[in-house]
């Protein structure tokens, strides 16, 4: 499959190299304001073609996406220290006006995977200004907070990060809901699968868990200024699914009809990813605190997203 890439920085161009690394696309196309970034980095990745897939890596101008069956949306502003990913809501959603009709004009038949943050109520922009079909339009979403709540969780019990099930949904952001109650190694729910291993989790460990996978970004640009191997990784994931048509169940934002009673709102919960994008949504079974944490996550992205609208 070919994927367009519009924003070549961090994230971006990350997203490129894990695709080459994984095989995920035969043709990658980045797309930037800044041509001569799109270039290099372009050029920099292609030269670890040899070492990985037959992946054909170029930079190109937006009619360089014809025939793109995903396009990547990682272009706009990124959080600095000390911001939340709430506040480059405005800044972004203008980059989305613009760069939104330009995509859709060269790949009509794309499917939209939004990394810009704040990625909820950028999916919401992007789902509106698009007018596409709302399975069409997905937002990486937590994609990424559940890949390190696994992480988390796995060096905790002492197993590999793939062999744990467990979900963050709600929004990628603050409000975000770790779904502990359906959490399981080897279909044992969490706790008592960590006790059966002899690590036992304590209150303690669950808060810190909690803290690590909710903080991980301001730790990680407090130290680093940005993130994007795990976004990167995320991307290429999901982009090798709808390729692939392999009908893999994770966690992604889209356009819900309604969550815990909150209408027309984008955010994070699992879903069947294949051709075409969203296949299906699945909601949890949700412990009464979890239902509530969603509600409130539901309608702070709402407040959001609406406030965008008006
Ligand atoms: C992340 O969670 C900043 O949203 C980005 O890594």
């Amino acid at each position: 499959m070919k994927v367009g890439i519009v924003g070549a920085g961090f994230v971006g161009s990350t997203a490129a190299f894990a695709m080459v690394m994984t095989g995920a696309a035969n043709e990658v196309v980045l797309v930037d304001a800044n041509e001569a970034l799109a270039q290099a980095q372009a050029q920099d990745i292609a030269h670890a073609v040899p070492f990985a897939s037959a992946t054909a890596v170029r930079a190109g101008s937006y009619a360089a996406l014809e025939g793109a069956g995903v396009v990547v949306l990682s272009a706009g502003v990124a959080q600095k220290p000390g911001e939340t990913r709430l506040d480059l809501l405005e800044r972004n959603a203008r980059v989305f006006s613009a760069i939104i009709p330009a995509v859709l004009a060269a790949a009509p038949d794309a499917v939209l995977l939004i990394a810009t943050n704040p990625v909820d109520v950028m999916t919401q922009i992007a789902a509106r200004i698009s007018g596409l079909p709302r399975h069409r339009v997905i937002g990486s979403g937590t994609v990424l907070d559940t890949a390190r709540f696994r992480a988390l969780l796995a060096d905790r019990l002492g197993v590999t990060p793939k062999s744990v099930h467990a979900h963050v949904v709600g929004e990628h952001g603050d409000s975000e809901v770790l779904l502990w109650s359906v959490a399981a190694v080897a279909g044992v729910p969490v706790e008592r699968a960590a006790a059966q291993l002899g690590r036992p989790l304590t209150a303690e460990d669950r808060a810190a868990i909690d803290e690590g996978v909710r903080r991980a970004a301001y730790r990680i640009i407090a130290g680093k200024g940005h993130t994007a191997y795990g976004i990167g990784g995320g991307l290429a994931r999901l982009v090798a699914a709808i390729a692939g048509d392999e009908r893999m169940v994770t966690t992604c934002a889209m356009l819900n009809d309604t969550v815990v009673g909150v209408p027309e709102v984008v955010l994070s919960l699992p879903r069947v990813i294949g051709a075409g994008g969203v296949l299906d949504t699945i909601l949890p079974d949700l412990a009464p605190e979890e239902e509530s944490a969603l509600r409130r996550s539901a309608e702070i992205l709402k407040e959001a997203a609406d406030g965008v609208e008006r």
